[in-house]
């Protein structure tokens, strides 16, 4: 692992195990579009995915907006990944809601999906794959397709530039939130900023279609933009 790499993986166990709640908050005031997102995925599990369907929710946090979207579908079996335990906690009491059994698996999202063979129809990734960089998140995203059975779907909300930014463009974007996200301090905001600037990689809408191409997807549609530009939902059918 490069340096960086090793500080960015750092970055985020630190602020997804310790400071939770500094994540908690940037959810409950809405700054990334959570509610949106999420009740955008519930349309397209109830409107395109009108069957059963297994649930995979990499990186699933507590799971409660996933827990949410899925409410009401045909959902049959959700599995949460994470390597925080102390989220895979919280996710355990979300997901007690749903109607349909529910698993959870501590470990780091790229060793135990290159590990499983067992195939699933959903995979969903909410803001966390974009911690790697442009080829791993491709490697990633085939292993995904490798486990996806007959009509199944990749579908990601994530870090995303409109095509002619660059990183630090995008970052520039980001750092101007800070005027409209008036209920964090002035650590919490240094804290989340920290965390984004040495862990975020953001693409292209360009390249998560090539992305999707080059690792065997059949079809790219980008199925939601959030207000600020600064995240969008894909769906990457098999
Ligand atoms: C930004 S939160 C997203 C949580 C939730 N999916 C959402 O949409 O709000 C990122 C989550 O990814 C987890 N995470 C980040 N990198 C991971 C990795 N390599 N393996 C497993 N979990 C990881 C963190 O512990 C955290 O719970």
């Amino acid at each position: 692992m490069h340096e960086t790499d090793m500080n960015a993986a750092s970055s985020t166990q630190a602020l997804f195990q310790d400071q939770w709640k500094i994540y908690r908050k940037m959810v409950d005031n809405n700054f990334l579009f959570h509610r949106e997102a999420y009740a955008r995925l519930h349309e397209i599990l109830l409107s395109d995915v009108a069957r059963p369907f297994d649930f995979l929710d990499i990186a699933c946090g507590d799971a409660s907006a996933s827990a949410s979207a899925l409410v009401g579908t045909q959902v049959a079996h959700y599995h949460g990944l994470d390597f925080s335990a102390a989220a895979l906690a919280l996710a355990r009491d979300a997901c007690g809601r749903l109607a349909c059994p529910a698993s959870f698996e501590e470990g780091d999202f790229v060793s135990s999906i290159s590990a499983r063979s067992a195939p699933v129809d959903i995979v969903w990734i909410g803001l966390s794959l974009h911690h790697l960089r442009t080829a791993e998140k491709g490697a990633f995203m085939g292993t995904i397709r490798r486990l996806l059975a007959p009509g199944g779907r990749l579908l990601i909300y994530e870090n995303t530039m409109p095509d002619g930014e660059d990183r630090d463009g995008w970052l520039k974007r980001w750092d101007r939130q800070r005027s409209t996200w008036s209920a964090y301090d002035d650590l919490e905001w240094n804290t989340m900023r920290d965390h984004v600037h040495a862990a975020d990689f953001p693409e292209t809408d360009a390249s998560w279609r090539a992305l999707g191409d080059s690792s065997g997807y059949g079809s790219v549609l980008e199925v939601y933009a959030a207000p600020s530009d600064l995240f969008r939902m894909y769906s990457f059918k098999a």
